[in-house]
């Protein structure tokens, strides 16, 4: 039974924990605000702060080329655009992500087409891909949920047999590695999250990558109202930064652009990237093995020659392998979050439901409302949206809970901090029965 739950009136074991709230922001990030702003340069395609970021950018993740976005929304259409993915094509996408991946093929006039995940990783399960095949069927985009790279491996061969492109979803997925490659640019195309609650968070913002000339072309095209930019190795008149450059559209395009304060604290933060995933890993590691000794408690798995950014800590639970079979896993949960909380961890949802179940998907484009769907793709959408027909997303989330919060994510703790997680969750852990019950009586 153990120490009477703060929940229940006894202590909290993580009263004491103090949380560092994300993002950090220091010296080096404020010089270079402050750098930009005396130069006066605050925006266009070649301009200084965007270009330094995005070569160093580049590097980091192993990629030939780098573009600045305003969002990591916008990162993933400009990675759908530049491998080719068009109006009427489909796109198929893991059932439960963040609702980004779902939309930028939509903002694209394309149709997301889920599948199911696997259980343990939470990523696109490849063994379901062909099922979602159609003629339409024109690119896959993983998602390496929660900074695991999904099963690249896997997934590329596939598409490499259906003549298919993989634009990868690395959002939330920084300097997360799959073989001896950073993730990002193993596909055609990807796309990285630049929003504060990121492990590079800047504000708001987004990165695409590639390692192909011409997709990078397309996307810069397509980042600037899809114009033919000057090179970026085209001089920049600093008098009159805000002249020059094409004006001649030759395709569809929009301005995607990120700014250059952004540019210049995103490259600030980045040099100080590698020690704190480094650091972040560690913990997550050592929080994963302390966890792991508990009876039911599944911490995060990262599969062989993978290492995760560890974005996002979340944990499973066997109610089976626990003792505490009867009763509902969402009701546990749920029962399990007010315990934690009440014991002074930071403890989130982050998502309540999978992207299928969005009233957007369940309700709406299903009957053809709220976007133009042709009538003829309604019986598959009616078919591809039921969100029943992915158990292993809704189990996943109904199954567990993300330790940490997006205000103050594992990156940012301390190893004290980080101590206490261990202790609190262990205590609560071992009165379980007593969550089980308040988890009956609702
Ligand atoms: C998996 C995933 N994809 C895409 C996005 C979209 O990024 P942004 O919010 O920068 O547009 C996010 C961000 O929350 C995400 O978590």
């Amino acid at each position: 039974m153990g120490e009477e739950l703060a929940v229940d009136g006894g202590a909290a074991a993580a009263g004491g924990a103090s949380h560092r709230l994300w993002p950090i922001v220091e010296a080096e990030e404020k010089a270079a605000v402050v750098e930009v702003l005396e130069r006066g340069i605050l925006s266009g395609s070649n301009a200084p702060a965007a270009q330094a970021f995005e070569e160093a950018f580049a590097t980091s993740v192993g990629a030939k080329h780098a573009l600045l976005a305003h969002s990591g929304t916008s990162a993933l259409q400009l990675g759908l655009a530049a491998a080719g993915v068009n109006a009427g094509d489909e796109v198929i996408i893991p059932a439960y992500s963040f609702v980004a991946t779902a939309m930028a093929p939509l903002l694209r006039g394309a149709l997301p087409i889920f599948v199911d995940v696997r259980p343990d990783t939470g990523n696109l399960d490849p063994s379901l891909l062909e099922a979602a095949l159609s003629d339409r069927t024109r690119a896959i985009m993983p998602v390496h949920v929660h900074g695991c790279p999904a099963d690249l491996e896997a997934i590329c061969a596939f598409a490499e047999a259906h003549g298919l492109v993989v634009v990868e979803d690395a959002a939330q997925a920084h300097l997360a590695t799959h073989g001896d490659r950073p993730v990002g640019a193993i596909g055609l195309t990807g796309g990285f999250s630049l929003q504060s609650s990121k492990n590079l968070g800047c504000g708001e913002g987004g990165v695409f990558v590639t390692n192909d000339d011409e997709a990078f072309r397309h996307a810069n095209r397509i980042r600037n109202f899809g114009q033919d930019v000057a090179p970026s190795d085209a001089p920049l008149d600093a008098h009159r930064p805000l002249d020059g450059g094409a004006m001649v559209s030759s395709f569809v395009g929009g301005m995607y652009r990120g700014n250059e304060m952004t540019a210049a604290f995103a490259r600030a933060q980045l040099a100080k990237l590698p020690a704190r995933t480094a650091a972040c890993q560690k913990n997550a590691g050592w929080l994963s093995d302390r966890l792991g000794e508990l009876p039911g408690v599944l911490p995060p798995v990262v599969p062989d020659g993978r290492t995760s950014a560890h974005h996002k800590f979340r944990v499973r639970f066997d109610l089976g392998q626990a003792g505490v079979e009867d009763v509902s896993p969402r009701a546990f949960r749920d029962a399990l979050v007010t315990a934690l909380r009440a014991e002074g961890l930071e403890v989130v949802y982050w998502q309540t439901d999978i992207l299928p179940g969005h009233p957007l998907f369940a309700e709406r484009l299903t009957r053809g409302e709220g976007w133009p769907v042709p009538e003829s793709l309604l019986p598959r959408l009616s078919q591809n949206y039921d969100p029943a027909r992915y158990p292993v997303a809704r189990d996943l989330l109904e199954g567990s809970v993300v330790l940490f919060s997006q205000s103050c994510p594992l990156i940012a703790q301390s190893r004290e901090t980080v101590g206490l997680y261990a202790e609190a969750f262990t205590k609560v852990w071992a009165n379980r029965e007593r969550i089980r019950d308040r988890a009956r009586r609702g």
